[in-house]
């Protein structure tokens, strides 16, 4: 059965673009398992886009591999991430053709879902690309779902129409296990934070059996690759991983493995972190409202800066709490935390115990309101008891 907290693994797309082959598919499948990665629970590799021949066979209308990129086919390939323990995705698109301009799967969905089911795939990204007038994103994606119930191999269903049609009210029902919500990511804090941004009002939506995909990381790219852009730092990365574990969003890691360092595995790997990811309850993050600040006259006032911190708050199994202060300013900023906007009122006698998943520090028990002072782009992330 597919598993029901948020897929993990890895995607080509972010490093390597169009510049995939049989080589360096196989040479980050090792890197996956020598490295720790699938032992921590990365157990997906996806191929993207740019994998096939430009056209479909003209006798049996079938997608073929590139045969310089794949010159031992795709179920070669497949049996290699096998071999490792690794489960081996796939990529196509809703569209005549896919985003890159290789055959898409319009029309060929049940023939291509077999097609995929025949290499070994266990994961399929479904793209939006080249749809035609009148055909609705929700039959496209039905079909397709129902293409994939019919190919004889459990296929998890990775739907990508960046947020589209109201993708989160409908997208479940097409049988996706993971949804794109927005445009593409790319190696900037500002893109990681227009991203995290945009889906807090739809992260109720995001649930055991279809969760809601924010795109594949781009920790560890350092503005190389294929969507390199500025590149970002490791406070960073450390933001960004902590809000995709908070917003129980798949952990699909886009920067190379090969050359990942010893901080951004420890980062991706970070057991605490993943555990408030991988949490079986997967329950939404909220974020409470009273971010504050003070005017001239030393009165709390809202103010704007409440776009530019947050307080996210996550409740996991076993009556553990998790809390995030994060800071996407560009400079330090004090952060504060009414307990009340957790549920937690002064007059209970309750706090929280509180555990710091970055560097063990324990700060005790914290009752009614605190204030964290976060570096620029920096955040804290705690794991909660409630307690007197
Ligand atoms: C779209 C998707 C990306 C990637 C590319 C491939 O832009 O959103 O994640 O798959 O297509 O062309």
């Amino acid at each position: 059965m597919i598993s029901r907290t948020p897929p993990m693994g890895f995607n080509t797309w972010n490093t390597f673009g169009e510049d995939i082959n049989e080589s360096v598919i196989k040479e980050t499948a090792d890197a996956m398992v020598k490295k720790g990665l699938l032992e921590a629970g990365y157990n997906y590799l996806v191929i993207d886009d740019c994998w096939s021949e430009r056209e479909r066979d003209p006798v049996t209308c079938r997608i073929i591999p590139d045969h310089i990129k794949f010159p031992n086919g795709m179920k070669a390939v497949s049996d290699y991430v096998h071999s490792k323990g690794l489960k081996f995705g796939m990529y196509s698109c809703a569209g005549t053709r896919t985003c890159a301009d290789y055959p898409g799967s319009f029309d060929h969905e049940f023939l291509d879902a077999e097609t995929f089911a025949e290499y070994g795939a266990d994961f399929l990204k479904y793209d939006y690309c080249y749809r035609p007038a009148h055909h609705h994103g929700d039959l496209l994606y039905r079909k397709m779902g129902m293409a994939l119930k019919a190919c004889g191999r459990e296929i998890l269903f990775s739907a990508c129409n960046w947020g589209c049609d109201d993708v989160h009210k409908w997208i479940r029902s097409t049988g996706a296990h993971m949804y794109r919500s927005t445009g593409d990511i790319n190696d900037s804090f500002v893109s990681m934070k227009d991203i995290c941004f945009s889906q807090i009002e739809n992260l109720a939506f995001s649930a055991p059996g279809c969760f809601n995909d924010i795109d594949m990381l781009t920790i560890g790219m350092y503005g190389k690759g294929n969507v390199g852009s500025t590149g970002c730092d490791d406070t960073d990365y450390k933001t960004q991983f902590a809000v995709w574990c908070m917003y129980s969003a798949p952990l699909m890691l886009g920067g190379d493995i090969r050359t990942f360092s010893d901080k951004t595995l420890a980062l991706v790997t970070n057991k605490d972190l993943i555990r408030i990811n991988q949490d079986e309850e997967a329950r939404t993050a909220f974020v409470t409202q009273s971010c504050i600040d003070r005017d001239s006259n030393g009165e709390n006032i809202y103010s704007a800066s409440r776009d530019k911190k947050k307080v996210f708050v996550k409740l996991l199994s076993d009556n553990e709490i998790a809390v995030l202060f994060a800071n996407f300013d560009d400079k330090e900023r004090k952060i504060e935390f009414f307990f009340e906007d957790a549920g937690i009122p002064a007059a209970s006698g309750y706090g929280l115990d509180m555990r710091e998943v970055f560097t063990g520090e324990k700060l005790g028990v914290k009752k009614e309101f605190m204030t964290r002072v976060i570096p620029a782009h920096d955040c804290e992330c705690f794991i909660c008891r409630l307690s007197k």
